[in-house]
């Protein structure tokens, strides 16, 4: 029960990595609150952790509505009477495109979704922690803040500034003890990982470049994203701050 009489707050957490940190959350004793704009997937996770008395529930949440962000985290703060932690997760990727044929369109939108959802995140979990006497925040980065293979521009640029963002947010609230730190995931099986594999020319060669540009030679799991949040979340991380955090079996270190 490592978590156990924290309160947390997830987004994206009704599928990939972020359903699996929730459940491992509830697992160690926490009280979830997973928000999500898959409602149907949110419900499922709700009704499996309840079956298994887990303390998580549910709330349809788009990240890139503000009002939406703030109104999950004040659910979770008026349910539990406080917030202990929030890990800004929900993104998504950009298919696969030439840099110069980048719409501004889709620009936009995975900005809105992975940069704006993170900013509002951080934006209204400050006060709820701050109340709380400080607590944590875990933006999930990537490994292409760093490393790219090319045709994700707005997932990189918007991957990038947010571990910007999580910089400077772990200077400014330091001494107020609130810490703020970033995971860079390399290549993890998720809902993600499987449309760009369908969406991919040769499955198969792609599935092989993962593994060749992944010196632990396999995709991560969302289990192994889970504890690396659970450490920056908890107190066993009590020193750490400002950081990101890389899980990638190796692939930066090539
Ligand atoms: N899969 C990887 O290899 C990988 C690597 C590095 C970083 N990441 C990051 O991990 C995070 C989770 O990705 P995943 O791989 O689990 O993907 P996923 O697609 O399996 O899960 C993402 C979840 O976010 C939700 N979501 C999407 N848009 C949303 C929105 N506007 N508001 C609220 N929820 C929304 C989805 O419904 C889904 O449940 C993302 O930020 C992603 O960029 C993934």
């Amino acid at each position: 029960m490592r978590l156990e009489g924290m309160v947390a707050v997830i987004t994206g957490g009704a599928g990939g990595m972020g359903r699996d940190t929730a459940m491992l959350f509830a697992r160690e004793g926490a009280s979830v609150m997973v928000g999500d704009v898959d409602a149907e997937g949110g419900a499922k996770l709700a009704a499996e952790a309840q079956a298994s008395n887990f303390k998580l529930s549910f709330l349809r949440t788009d990240v890139s509505k503000e009002a939406d962000v703030a109104a999950l985290i004040a659910k979770a703060e008026a349910d539990h009477g406080k917030l202990d932690t929030i890990f800004n997760n929900a993104g998504i990727e950009q298919p696969v495109t030439p840099s110069d044929e980048v719409s501004e369109a889709l620009f936009e939108r995975v900005i809105d979704i992975n940069l704006k959802g993170t900013f509002f995140g951080c934006k209204h979990a400050i006060p709820a922690l701050l109340r709380n006497g400080g607590g944590t925040i875990v933006n999930n980065s990537s490994v292409s803040a760093f490393a790219n293979v090319g045709g994700n521009l707005s997932y990189a640029a918007s991957k990038g500034a947010i571990m910007s963002m999580t910089r400077v947010i772990a200077i400014e609230y330091a001494a107020r003890n609130i810490r703020c730190n970033a995971i860079n995931p390399g290549v993890i099986d998720t809902g993600m990982n499987q449309r760009n594999l369908e969406k991919a020319v040769d499955k198969e060669a792609l599935e092989q470049k993962w593994r060749s540009i992944t010196p632990l030679g396999r995709m991560g799991t969302g289990e192994e994203i889970g504890e690396a949040v659970l450490y920056l979340a908890s107190k066993q991380s009590s020193f750490v701050t400002g950081i990101g955090l890389v899980i990638d079996g190796g692939r930066i270190a090539t």
